[in-house]
């Protein structure tokens, strides 16, 4: 794992879109995919691949952007349905088109419609070639998309509950806690980890114990977001506060200073 601390929320966004960017490049010969969180954590991310867009050092034309998840029963064109998220936060940032933009069917809240949604998008997300790059928050329960504490390890795209605290702190955007939906259709933590690179953000104090059970816990089902070290090219990009309770602080500094110049 790649863990670059900065010293503001700033400076994380525009080490983070360098590390999405240098992922992306390695697609030749086929359009990018890239994986998208929703969350306040990735749109300073967001902002800088844009910027990136303007200054002609990125194009996302013919790029592909994959979405973790999707709330169950929210009908479709809702504001706060993943795909008006990711089309108001991302589609419109980046210059992403809109008919390139992948989101699981949430629509029916019917098991056996929502059933045949994750299987097709496992089998779309097979048939862009797989995600480049996935753009990762980590919930303050040390979820990843909405792989609540419990998650198999090797799950793929699944219906799952909404832990009682993620429902109460997504209860913002909604009208009330009880307007927020109880299901979501959420990429798997298998599927995550098939993406060939994982970029985490996360800034603030109020991730700072999620952080540090994920990186330097064990790897457990109890903590989704601990299978970022089952991954061969992960990098975090933390803030101070985020950071706060790593152990191992001055190794990632030391490493992340790369080898001596000759
Ligand atoms: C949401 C999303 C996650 C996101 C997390 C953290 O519920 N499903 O993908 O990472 O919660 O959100 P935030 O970045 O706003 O703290």
């Amino acid at each position: 794992m790649e863990i670059l601390v900065s010293p503001g929320p700033d400076e994380t966004a525009a080490r983070a879109a360098d590390a999405v960017l240098r992922g992306l490049a390695r697609a030749v010969d086929r359009p990018p995919v890239l994986g998208l969180a929703t969350g306040s954590s990735p749109l300073g991310l967001y902002r800088q691949l844009g910027r990136a867009v303007a200054d002609g050092r990125a194009d996302f034309s013919d790029a592909y952007g994959v979405a973790l998840d999707e709330y169950v029963g929210l009908p479709p064109g809702h504001p706060e349905g993943y795909r008006q998220v990711l089309l108001r936060e991302v589609c419109g940032v980046i210059g992403l088109a809109p008919e390139h933009l992948e989101v699981p069917d949430g629509s029916s809240a019917r098991a056996a419609d929502l059933e045949r949604a994750a299987v097709a998008y496992e089998e779309r997300i097979a048939s862009l070639g797989g995600v480049d790059v996935q753009v990762l928050g980590i919930g303050a329960n040390g979820h990843l998309g909405f792989n609540e504490p419990g998650s198999a390890l090797a799950s793929r795209t699944r219906v799952k509950r909404l832990s009682a605290r993620t429902r109460r702190d997504n209860a913002r955007f909604f009208t009330g806690l009880d307007d927020v939906p109880t299901h979501c259709l959420t990429q798997g933590l298998g599927t995550i980890l098939d993406a060939r690179r994982l970029v985490l953000v996360a800034t603030g104090d109020a991730k700072a114990d999620a952080v540090a059970a994920a990186l330097e816990g064990p790897l457990t089902a109890s903590v989704p977001a601990s299978v970022l070290q089952w991954h061969p090219d992960t990098v975090v990009c933390l803030d101070e506060a985020a950071a706060a309770g790593l152990r191992n602080r001055q190794y990632y500094d030391d490493s992340a200073a790369g080898l001596p110049t000759a």
